[in-house]
């Protein structure tokens, strides 16, 4: 078969995109509120993007069928400009898990997903200390894409700095790909 997307509702071609663009990596986004709530929610809609400047994409949707409301992720960023991108590993797929459900702004999601936050360096909004690769990102551009349900935003970050656990390092002072176990879509 083949189909035209703008034919289709919305949720047909989402799933579409979900279940074919596979498998997917998994980006931790934590932010800060504007009262300095701690904010976690993963992402799958996720990727690389070029080494230099060193660069990532996610993109958080619109929530369902309101086509206003933004999610907190997608909030704080525009207000601070600031986010870290956690690498979520087999440890912590539950604790992932658990930070995507929809809370109130004053919830601590750290709190609620079971992990604990480790100051960053050169952002306000803290790393997950459990990850062992964290991207401290600062907000290069954001494209709005669509203004009813199904759409949403791309973000793009500029990383100023990396942060990665010692054990992801091999003899020979290389990253050891074997060790980092991610967890993703597939
Ligand atoms: C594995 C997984 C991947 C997800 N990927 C996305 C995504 O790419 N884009 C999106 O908008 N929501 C995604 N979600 C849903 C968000 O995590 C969820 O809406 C969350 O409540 C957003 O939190 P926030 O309002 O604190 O930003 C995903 C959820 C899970 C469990």
């Amino acid at each position: 078969m083949n189909l035209v997307p703008s034919d289709r509702p919305w949720q047909d071609v989402y799933q579409i995109l979900a279940d074919t663009i596979l498998p997917r990596p998994i980006a931790w986004v934590s932010t800060l509120g504007p009262k300095g709530e701690r904010n976690l929610a993963p992402f799958s809609f996720f990727m690389p993007v070029t080494a230099r400047p060193m660069t990532l994409a996610f993109a958080p949707l619109r929530r369902g069928h309101s086509p206003e409301l933004k999610k907190d992720t997608l909030r704080n960023i525009e207000g601070s400009g600031e986010f870290v991108v956690n690498v979520v590993t087999r440890r912590h797929a539950d604790a992932a898990r658990r930070s995507a459900r929809f809370t109130s702004d004053a919830d601590d999601e750290f709190a609620r997903a079971g992990v604990t936050a480790a100051p960053s360096l050169d952002v306000a909004p803290p790393r997950v200390a459990e990850s062992p690769v964290s991207f401290e990102c600062v907000t290069h551009r954001i494209v709005e894409l669509g203004d009813e349900p199904g759409g949403g935003h791309l973000v793009i970050g500029r990383v100023v700095r990396v942060h990665l656990a010692d054990d992801l390092f091999d003899e020979n002072g290389g990253l050891a790909r074997g060790r980092l176990e991610p967890v993703g879509l597939v």
